[in-house]
């Protein structure tokens, strides 16, 4: 055991005492001491009462202590395996167990970054876990009071290797499509509660605004229109009619806000931004959020003009609640209550850093680490605040008060447990598989295309080659099975299974097409990460030796595909970005990397036409390789069925509809480069909205009528196909819709429209 897990035990000790006392005096003045209440059920116990009934019976009954744990958020690994391995993941430890939630009695536990279970990663291990947490928890919580427990499903239930993924938020984006974020919502809340996890944190509202950003993949895209109807119909697919249903899981907005828009372009640095852009882009997510119930919001890492906002009354308290009317329950995100002393040098300990954040607006700290040590332990230091003056046990109510509603309509205190047996059929549902093969469909955006797509009739012989080609790793993107992505995993969890491009292009080319593979280039890490995991987001290129295209290993697998090329009709090479997370992608220069334009280049060179397939987070600066391809079709992170919706695409069986959720840059020194940004010249690659069909659609001339216009839309093409219809006003996107039309078939397209539009203009 360390010596601070020591030091963490025996302080819990020492604390327990002092509580003793103080929960005695407390007990002796007030009304409701547990022991006058021996005989009678209590009323926080009978559901058929009021939710705000029995939270109110329940605050009343609890210490100060008791309160104060249930604003405590811990990492399951903090439970798990040996102390002295902070990071271990090994079975969980009774005496762990005890110093969290019996000594502190904290009232939840996350997954953070995917963390998993101590022997497997599928859903009934997943469930068994979280059970055996919450049975402890019971057992040691003097009123009975569960825990809630957190994990990042942020596409589909994607730390379980044996989980469907689906693409990541900007591919969502790029589909436009509210009423497919609705039905994915849904999907992801089955399988996450099925494993014993009621609470999400997703969707992210953040605006995308910036490219170099690690998390740009992250948002579903540049505009807050979108990310109000996307983000708000994710959250009712989550959270369902009801909470407490079986199929529902609480919802988060995160992070509360302007986040995304780091002046530097790097993961939680400084943010400036004026009221104007506050209340256009970066708020109306989250005022959409709030408006469709989601139960929790969390809170930005960074700092905006100056002022880290986990301290800031005013956007957690005036803005969120105030101006937004929030009601729910306030999250911190990883560590940000410690981060006020480390990194903002705005508190001086832990106890002022709590109280800081506590009276700017906090609810419940993801502390994550340290639940009762005496210097930075989260219980110890903010029942110090109350006791000093410096939090009033009033305001712990109010959050206190928070929290147990979200338990109680979660319906924890009727069913804190899962049926494990049930879990694994879950998270395997078949139908979640077809699900995630429509939303990557959808996602595609054709960037280009000379007519060589589709390839159905002419193409006889095809080569697949690139790194990205029969990569799941580089499918699923970050936070996938791990915080960083599915690589390096320990020998007890599988690589999830995946469709891949070379799989899917088999598939969909049928028996009358031969298909060749060649690796290419190895898959290499494209990011800035140093061997020892630390990232420099200047370096010019990658550090991985194998994004080096002189490299002989790099030049002999490109030799290969290129003498491959030789006798084939045409060529897909997927390319893009290994998986990243957070600041792990910070990228000043998002191209792509040598290794890969060489290889198109060289397999553009044999004359053959290359169809240049990208699977990314985000838009690579790759202007030559874009120019020599005959056609070019973006993939952000589809997921599991990724590979499949390309092979359907390329062949014709399916026809692109995706539209960019972000813009295209011509160079990295365009970068922050977003189409809503008065004043910056705009002069993209490819600009928000982009993307082909194979077949042609006319729009007519829109007519605006009480908040709606309605325009003709013809597919005067040969195929039939979905468009999106966007409505712009002075620039500014206000409105959109996806509609179907057969070859020759029209329709009357109705969008809504944003308040105050009226001039619009459709593409
Ligand atoms: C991320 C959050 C996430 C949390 C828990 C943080 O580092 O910023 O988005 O919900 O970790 O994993
Ligand atoms: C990251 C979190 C992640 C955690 C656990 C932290 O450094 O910020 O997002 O959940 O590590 O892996």
């Amino acid at each position: 055991m360390s010596s601070s897990s020591v030091a963490m035990r025996r302080g819990g000790v020492v604390l327990l005492a002092v509580l003793a006392t103080l929960a005695v005096i407390l007990g002796a003045t007030r009304s409701g001491a547990p022991t006058a209440q021996a005989q009678a059920p209590p009323a926080y116990r009978d559901a058929s009462l009021p939710v705000d009934q029995r939270v109110s019976d329940l605050v009343s009954r609890m210490t100060l202590k008791e309160k104060v744990g249930q604003m405590g958020q811990i990492n399951v690994e903090v439970l798990q395996g040996d102390p002295s391995t902070p990071w271990d993941r090994g079975p969980l430890n009774p005496d762990l167990m005890n110093d969290v939630l019996n000594v502190n009695q904290i009232g939840s536990i996350l997954s953070g970054g995917g963390a998993w279970p101590p022997v497997g990663d599928d859903g009934k291990a997943w469930a068994d876990e979280i059970n055996t947490i919450q049975k402890f928890a019971l057992d040691h919580s003097r009123l009975g009071i569960p825990i809630i427990y957190g994990a990042d499903a942020v596409h589909g239930h994607n730390n379980l290797f044996d989980a469907t993924m689906v693409p990541h938020q900007v591919g969502l984006g790029a589909t436009f499509d509210p009423a497919l974020a609705a039905r994915l919502g849904q999907s992801t809340a089955r399988a996450v509660r099925a494993t014993g996890v009621t609470w999400d944190f997703a969707p992210v509202l953040d605006t995308e605004r910036d490219l170099r950003w690690g998390r740009s993949y992250e948002p579903f895209s540049e505009d807050p229109l979108v990310n109000a109807a996307l983000g708000s119909a994710t959250i009712r697919g989550l959270q369902g009619r009801s909470l407490d249903s079986p199929t529902s899981v609480a919802a988060t907005a995160k992070h509360f806000v302007g986040y995304s828009a780091p002046d530097s372009g790097f993961d939680r640095t400084n943010a400036t931004i004026s009221d104007q852009e506050m209340q256009t882009i970066h708020l109306p997510p989250f005022k959409a959020g709030i408006d469709a119930g989601v139960a929790t919001v969390m809170v930005n890492s960074g700092s905006v003009n100056g002022e880290p906002v986990h301290a800031s009354h005013h956007l957690l308290t005036d803005v969120l609640r105030g101006q937004l009317h929030f009601k729910g329950v306030v999250i911190s995100d990883w560590q940000d209550v410690e981060n006020l002393i480390t990194k903002y040098h705005v508190a001086s300990n832990m106890e002022d850093a709590i109280a800081m954040a506590v009276n700017a607006g906090l609810d419940m700290s993801m502390i994550p680490l340290d639940a009762g040590s005496p210097d930075n332990g989260f219980v110890p230091n903010l029942l110090k605040a109350v006791a000093d003056g410096k939090v009033s046990e009033a305001r712990i109510d109010e959050s206190v008060a928070r929290i147990l509603t979200l338990k109680f309509r979660l319906g924890l205190f009727e069913h804190p447990f899962v049926d494990a047996s049930k879990a694994n059929a879950a998270v395997e549902d078949p139908a979640n598989r077809k699900l995630a093969r429509k939303a990557a469909g959808e996602s595609l955006v054709l960037l280009k295309n000379d007519g060589t797509l589709p390839l159905s009739r002419r193409a006889h012989k095809v080569l697949v080659t690139g790194p990205s080609s029969d990569s799941p790793t580089n499918q699923l993107g970050g936070w996938s099975v791990a915080w960083q992505g599915a690589f390096n995993l320990p020998p007890d969890i599988p690589i999830p299974d995946v469709t891949t491009v070379r799989e899917g292009v088999q598939q969909a080319a049928g028996p009358g097409v031969k298909v060749i593979w060649k690796q290419g280039a190895p898959v290499a890490d494209t990011t800035n990460r140093k061997p020892d995991g630390s990232v420099d987001p200047t370096l010019p290129q990658p550090p991985d030796p194998l994004n080096d295209p002189d490299n002989p290993a790099v030049a002999a697998a490109r030799q290969d595909s290129v003498q491959a090329a030789k006798g084939v009709d045409a060529i897909v090479v997927a390319v893009g970005e290994s998986p990243y997370a957070e600041g792990q992608g910070d990228d000043a220069t998002p191209e792509l990397p040598l290794a890969q334009a060489r290889l198109i280049d060289d397999l553009a060179a044999t004359g053959k036409p290359v169809i240049v397939v990208v699977i990314a987070g985000r838009p690579l600066v790759m202007n030559h390789q874009l120019d020599e391809s005959a056609a070019s079709l973006m993939g952000f992170l589809p997921g599991s069925e990724g590979g499949a919706a390309i092979g359907d695409a390329l062949f014709g069986k399916t026809n692109p509809s995706g539209r960019l959720p972000v813009s295209w840059p011509k160079a990295s020194s365009q970068l922050p480069l977003a189409y809503n940004e008065p004043g910056k010249p705009y002069d993209p690659r490819y600009p928000f909205g982009w993307g082909l069909s194979y077949t042609r659609f006319d729009l007519g001339k829109p007519s605006v009528h009480a908040g709606k216009a309605s325009v003709i839309v013809r597919n005067v093409g040969r195929r039939a196909g979905d468009r999106t219809v966007l409505a712009f006003d002075g620039g500014r996107l206000v409105g959109f819709t996806r509609v179907h039309l057969a070859a020759g078939e029209r329709t009357k397209a109705w969008l809504a429209l944003a308040p105050g539009a009226d001039g619009v203009v459709v593409r």
